[in-house]
């Protein structure tokens, strides 16, 4: 099936896809979503299918609204401060209490677990289709298991081959990787399962304790040692690089980088926000014109820089 242009029409064909139990390709502000209708088993299914992603590898829910969410989770004082701040937006909560209220979101949504991840995005595109469809939607990332996510419908089309869904196109994704991933422990007290588009930083500037320090503390089911794969091998934390080799260079570029063939920077000013903006286009383009390696200039460990390097590490990981 084709990427479908943003436009009236074509909203209303992927609302009515979500809504008769097909996937749908969707943009959101961090990376572009696999949707399904979170409240039908045979639709959520399709996903794990089309992804090849384990079954125990669970998904986030996303809804257009608080109240929304509020039908089929109920919220402590904590999450509810991080849901009136970040929302929508790029944090994912991962709740305990679900209701009693009928119909339930699928139970392959949660892989086994008995909590839900769950997030209300702040994309236009994204909040149409939800409120369209009008049930919460089941979305991993809209790319094959364990490869590159997608910020482009190009990606999503490069990823998934054979697919049969629809696709719409929402532009470049501009945060560029995945949500922050939190579970509220106790009181004013949350665990990071997933760095991500969040900076940590906002969460502590609301009086909040993050109790895990930098990433030891990964437990999101997904978060394996080899992740975010592209074709070509990554060299991490060096500057130089020959002349079958790219450079993914960060910040100013010091006298001796080698002879790259070709050079993209994350940020030449060094901005970790527009580094991550940029990290999986530029890992993107450059896999796709076949160079022996990319090689990446180290990229600080503060703020967003937690996010880029696990994801950079994951890249590089060969098991
Ligand atoms: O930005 C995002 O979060 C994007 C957009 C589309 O919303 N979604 C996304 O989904 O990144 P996915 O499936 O690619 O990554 C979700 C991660 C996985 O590593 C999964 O294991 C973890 O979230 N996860 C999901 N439910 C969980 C739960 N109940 N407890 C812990 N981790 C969970
Ligand atoms: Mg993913």
């Amino acid at each position: 099936m084709p990427i479908l242009d943003y436009n009236k029409t074509n909203i209303n064909i992927a609302a009515n896809d979500i809504k008769s139990g097909n996937l749908v390709a969707f943009p959101t502000e961090t990376v572009y979503g696999l949707g399904a209708n979170a409240l039908d088993s045979l639709a959520v299914s399709k996903i794990f299918a089309t992804k090849k992603r384990p079954s125990f590898n669970p998904l986030i829910v996303h809804f257009h609204s608080l109240n929304q969410l509020k039908r089929y989770f109920e919220l402590n004082s904590t999450e509810l401060l991080l849901a009136k701040h970040f929302w929508p937006g790029a944090l994912t909560l991962v709740l305990q209490n679900k209701t009693t209220i009928k119909p339930f979101i699928s139970e392959l949504c949660s892989g086994g677990l008995t909590t839900q991840a769950v997030r209300i995005p702040n994309h236009t595109i994204a909040l149409e289709l939800l409120l369209l469809s009008d049930v919460p939607i089941a979305a991993p990332s809209a790319n094959l298991s364990n490869t590159l996510s997608p910020i482009m419908a190009k990606h999503v089309e490069l990823s998934l081959q054979s697919y049969d869904f629809n696709i719409i196109d929402g532009g470049k994704s501009v945060l560029g990787i995945e949500s922050t991933i939190l579970e509220v422990t106790e009181l004013n007290c949350v665990n990071i399962l997933r760095y991500g588009s969040l900076d940590p930083q906002e969460i502590a500037n609301l009086g909040i304790t993050i109790n895990n320090e930098k990433s030891t503390a990964i437990k999101a089911p997904g978060n394996l040692k080899k992740h975010y794969s592209p074709k070509t091998k990554l060299i991490l934390n060096s500057n130089i690089a020959n002349n079958d080799e790219a450079l993914l260079a960060f910040g100013v570029l010091p006298n001796n980088i080698g002879k790259p063939k070709k050079i993209l920077n994350l940020s030449p000013s060094g901005d970790l926000h527009e580094a991550a903006a940029n990290l999986f286009a530029m890992l993107w383009e450059l896999d796709l014109e076949n160079y022996s390696n990319i090689v990446v200039m180290p990229i600080p460990t503060n703020g967003l820089g937690i996010a880029i390097n696990e994801r950079l590490e994951k890249a590089a990981a060969k098991e």
